[in-house]
């Protein structure tokens, strides 16, 4: 079973959204667990104070190492430890998959000005960012994260709504899908998905996933021609 420690100011957060849906069910089956602590929680001083003025003076408070030292000790975690954090590597696919087959991940959120750079550098912790903008804290950047994660996990997600169609899977944007109806306000469901003919459909797929990446994506696209071909 996976273990995903979150270590926020804003627990409350991350409560509906840990009980719901996929993520919810995957804890409800033991497929992972989710330990929430508070940083607060890891303060000696009466008014409980968790950040402090930035060395070198400039607006916005930082907060302080010692809370965040004293949660992962406490939660008793080695790596992977992640800062969600604006300046970090852009997460991907491939994060998502190495946290998925390991058993255990510690996410540490940001809030206000800034971290201490002391959490990364004492911590060993990487830094992950979930895109080039600025988030007011790690909170939603952290639950991305999980959810990409955990769906990831054998057993989460049913046949029927498995991951392997999805984007970025094999390197490559998923294509289109349709419902009924088969016409809707003038726009019509390409002929081919209701010919019935499977290896037709598999192809016509096969052959829009490719065509959407290279528009769309041409750095997955280019990534995607140096792979080696599976035998
Ligand atoms: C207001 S931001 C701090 C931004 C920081 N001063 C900077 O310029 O990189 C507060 C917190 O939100 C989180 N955060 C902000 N943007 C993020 C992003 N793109 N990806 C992941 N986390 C982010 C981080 O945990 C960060 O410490």
């Amino acid at each position: 079973m996976l273990t995903v420690n979150v270590v926020t100011l804003f627990p409350e957060m991350f409560s509906a959204s840990l009980a719901t849906s996929i993520l919810g069910r995957a804890a409800a089956q033991r497929l992972v667990r989710y330990r929430v602590v508070q940083l607060r929680d890891y303060t000696h001083d009466r008014h409980q104070t968790v950040d402090d003025y930035a060395y070198g003076g400039g607006a916005g408070m930082v907060l302080k190492p010692e809370p965040f030292f004293e949660a992962v000790d406490d939660l008793r975690v080695g790596p992977p430890i992640v800062l969600l954090s604006a300046r970090g590597k852009r997460f991907a696919h491939e994060d998502a998959v190495r946290f998925a087959v390991g058993k255990e991940l510690t996410l540490l959120c940001g809030h206000y000005k800034d971290v201490d750079q002391r959490v990364v550098d004492g911590l060993g912790a990487e830094e992950l960012s979930l895109g080039d903008f600025v988030l007011s804290g790690g909170e939603p950047a952290a639950l991305c994260v999980i959810d990409a994660v955990v769906r990831l996990l054998p057993g989460v997600l049913g046949d029927h709504e498995s991951a392997s169609g999805d984007s970025h899977y094999d390197g490559l944007l998923a294509p289109p899908s349709y419902t009924r109806p088969p016409s809707y306000r003038g726009l019509d469901v390409p002929a081919v998905l209701l010919s019935g003919d499977h290896e037709q459909i598999a192809a016509w797929r096969a052959r829009e996933a490719e065509r959407l990446t290279r528009e769309r994506r041409p750095d997955l696209w280019m990534k995607y021609g140096d792979a080696p071909s599976e035998q």
